[in-house]
């Protein structure tokens, strides 16, 4: 056991030391194992973790109840809002900070909006057209307002309510002017890199520490300066690469499902973890039944890198239109235009109890992927996460 009082340095402590959380044992006493490496202590420490376990923020799959499971358990549970209104912003952090006093995650998009072009958008009809016949649907005349939309002052002016102990960014960072206001109240900053120079140019950017995300991890790849998914790696080649290129805390992301993958990143420097298709599956996600079942399938489950259902690279379980388009097709409209065309086709066929057109996010290993509680899921990682070297 660790009193907080005499961890030494706390790097990541630029922040006035009465906004240190405090752990779930509501004392200042933290459950920080032999061999956890100051980095680590320091995370937990400012954070009141028990372990330095960031559940990964996941659009679309959940809400505040995953991320409060998480807090409670002590972990560090996460609220993906690059699909969330101001008004439904300030819902999900009412319910969020009614129903947890721990440190909690706000999670951004920050890509640049893609000005609409009427080819792109008619090419990419062309090539759905035949799924539309298929389902005797027509095909929609204009694209319907994007679904997701960058971290803005709207959204800023909600979180400001709230200052959040950490909020993190997909896809870079916001402007510095955003970026800014973020930082004034102390909130820590993360975002993801996928390539060492990504890691670099967020260090030289403002972020407080990096989530090297692996090319395994499900959902949206972080990428940024580069589409060159030749690039990219898997975490465990990041990771050690990242680490040694910042000096910032260096979270590792993508295919760690369970405490011994955990021990494994921290083994390699990581600070922290993040682990999103882990809780998947969990009661307290909003993961649909028919994507569920998928995930929980008995069969061989493929996962590939797709840009056919937001025009933005993500990984997801393979289904028919990824396989029959092939997973990646230039005709896709840019980020998120991409999603307007082929959502219909996703309703009517999940109205059909078909996955053909359903984006099924999931990372590479979904070996340890359970319906339980995310309670139980955290701990059965927290215990298993004591093996790391002194
Ligand atoms: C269903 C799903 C949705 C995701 N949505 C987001 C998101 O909204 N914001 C974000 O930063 N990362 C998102 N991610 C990526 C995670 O942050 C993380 O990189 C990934 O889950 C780690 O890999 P793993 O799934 O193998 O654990 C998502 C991942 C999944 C599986």
């Amino acid at each position: 056991m660790i009193d907080l009082e005499v961890v030494p340095g706390f790097t990541l402590g630029r922040y006035p030391s009465s906004m240190a959380h405090r752990n779930r044992l509501g004392s200042a006493r933290q459950l920080v194992q032999p061999g956890y490496s100051q980095v680590m202590i320091d995370l937990c420490a400012r954070l009141g973790l028990q372990a330095p376990l960031i559940q990964a923020p996941m659009a679309g799959a959940q809400d505040h109840r995953l991320a409060v499971a998480v807090c409670e358990n002590g972990g560090l549970g996460s609220l993906p809002a690059a699909m969330l209104s101001p008004d439904a912003l300030a819902a999900e952090l009412s319910a969020l900070s009614q129903a947890t006093s721990r440190a909690f995650n706000v999670n951004f998009f920050c890509h640049a909006p893609p000005v609409p072009d009427e080819a792109v958008e008619a090419a990419w009809r062309q090539l759905l057209a035949p799924y539309y016949a298929e389902l005797g649907m027509d095909i929609p005349a204009l694209p319907s307002s994007p679904a997701r939309v960058p971290f803005n002052h709207d959204l800023a002016d909600v979180l400001e309510g709230f200052r959040p102990a950490v909020v993190s960014f997909h896809f870079g960072l916001p402007a510095p002017d955003l970026l800014a206001r973020v930082k004034s109240w102390g909130s820590l900053v993360l975002s993801s890199a996928t390539t060492v120079a990504e890691a670099q140019w967020l260090q030289a950017h403002g972020a407080d520490a990096v989530i090297a995300q692996g090319l395994e991890a499900g959902g949206h790849r972080g990428m940024f300066l580069s589409d060159n998914l030749d690039h990219q790696s898997g975490t465990f080649a990041l990771l050690p690469q990242v680490v040694r290129a910042v000096q910032l805390p260096v979270i590792a992301a993508g295919g760690i499902a369970c405490g011994q993958g955990a021990t494994a990143a921290t083994t390699l420097g990581a600070a922290g973890v993040q682990m999103g298709s882990a809780y998947l599956c969990s009661h307290e996600a909003t993961t649909s039944a028919l994507h569920r079942s998928q995930l929980l399938s008995s069969a061989e489950r493929q996962t590939a890198v797709t840009n056919l259902f937001t025009g933005r690279p993500a990984r997801g379980l393979v289904n028919r239109v990824m396989r029959e388009l092939g997973p990646l097709h230039s005709a896709a409209p840019a980020f998120p235009l991409a999603t307007a065309a082929i959502a219909p086709l996703r309703a009517a066929a999940e109205a059909l109890g078909r996955t053909d057109f359903t984006p099924l996010w999931a990372g590479q290993n979904l070996s340890k992927i359970r319906a339980a509680s995310a309670g139980e899921i955290t701990q059965d990682i927290l215990r298993h996460w004591h093996r790391v070297p002194a």
